[in-house]
């Protein structure tokens, strides 16, 4: 398969190019030009593009022929970064390929999301100090999963807990909703959301789906380990 990573030299992108190798994909990346030296390391082995993720022009060329697209949504400065990027996404890729997109726990799928007051008063002060400082437009992730959730292609939105670097510690357990007790944890290492994203390429259950992950050794999924909607 051929797959393209939209927002490759981050560390998310980076640890999805490696997987994707891994897997004897062909990789072609897009990024922004200053970044491309982030890429290096894979120089020889993939193809790079360079462009922000929200630029139609560099985005088509990217993923024409690709089987799969693997998607950072960033919501950096205030240009509608993320739907921007979603959108040259949603309307160049390939008829019939495998769209899957990354974001947050605040992106919510329905109405069964439930999400702790606090929780949803530190995403609000949080939105509004970062606007106020023109650095980042977190509202604009949810426009973009709008638009995701209305495109009828095949889609997956991975919405990711608290991040942490550190080594694999398999694929992440996923829930329909936030506010499941399996995600209590709220910690997933970055290798293992690239992880969950790359093989989800190839998982046809999570067409349509937005799961939200968490690791799978932490307290909160080993508690719930086998119940209905964590998957092992
Ligand atoms: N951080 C968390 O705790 C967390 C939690 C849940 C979900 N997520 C989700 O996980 C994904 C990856 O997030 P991450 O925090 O791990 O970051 P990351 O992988 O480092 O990705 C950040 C991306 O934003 C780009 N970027 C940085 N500054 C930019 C700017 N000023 N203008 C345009 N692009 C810029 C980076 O590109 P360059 O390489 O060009 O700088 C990179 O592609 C996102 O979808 C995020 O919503 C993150």
């Amino acid at each position: 398969m051929k797959v393209c990573v939209i927002g490759a030299s981050g560390k998310l992108g980076r640890y999805m190019v490696r997987h994707a190798l891994d897997r004897g994909y062909e990789v072609v990346g897009v990024c922004r030009e200053r970044s491309v030296p982030k890429l290096a390391d894979f120089a020889d082995r993939i193809t790079v593009v360079p462009g922000d993720t929200d630029d139609r022009e560099a985005v088509r060329r990217a993923v024409a022929g690709c089987g799969g697209v693997l998607t950072v949504l960033a919501p950096w400065g205030v240009r509608q970064y993320s739907s921007g990027t979603a959108q040259a996404v949603l309307d160049h890729a390939e008829p019939g390929a495998r769209l899957v997109f990354s974001c947050g726990w605040h992106v919510p799928r329905d109405d069964r999301d439930r999400y702790t007051r606090l929780f949803r008063a530190t995403v609000r002060v949080t939105a509004w100090l970062a606007r106020l400082v023109r650095a980042v437009e977190i509202d604009d992730q949810l426009e973009a999963a709008r638009r995701i959730y209305a495109s009828g292609l095949r889609w997956t939105l991975v919405r990711g807990s608290d991040l942490e670097e550190g080594e694999s510690r398999g694929l992440p357990v996923w829930s329909r909703h936030v506010g499941d007790p399996v995600l209590a944890s709220n910690r997933t290492r970055r290798v293992d959301f690239a992880l969950f994203m790359v093989e989800a390429l190839t998982d046809d259950a999570l067409v349509g789906e937005a799961p939200a992950i968490v690791g799978r050794d932490t307290p909160s999924a080993l508690a719930h380990a086998g119940e209905a909607g964590g998957r092992a």
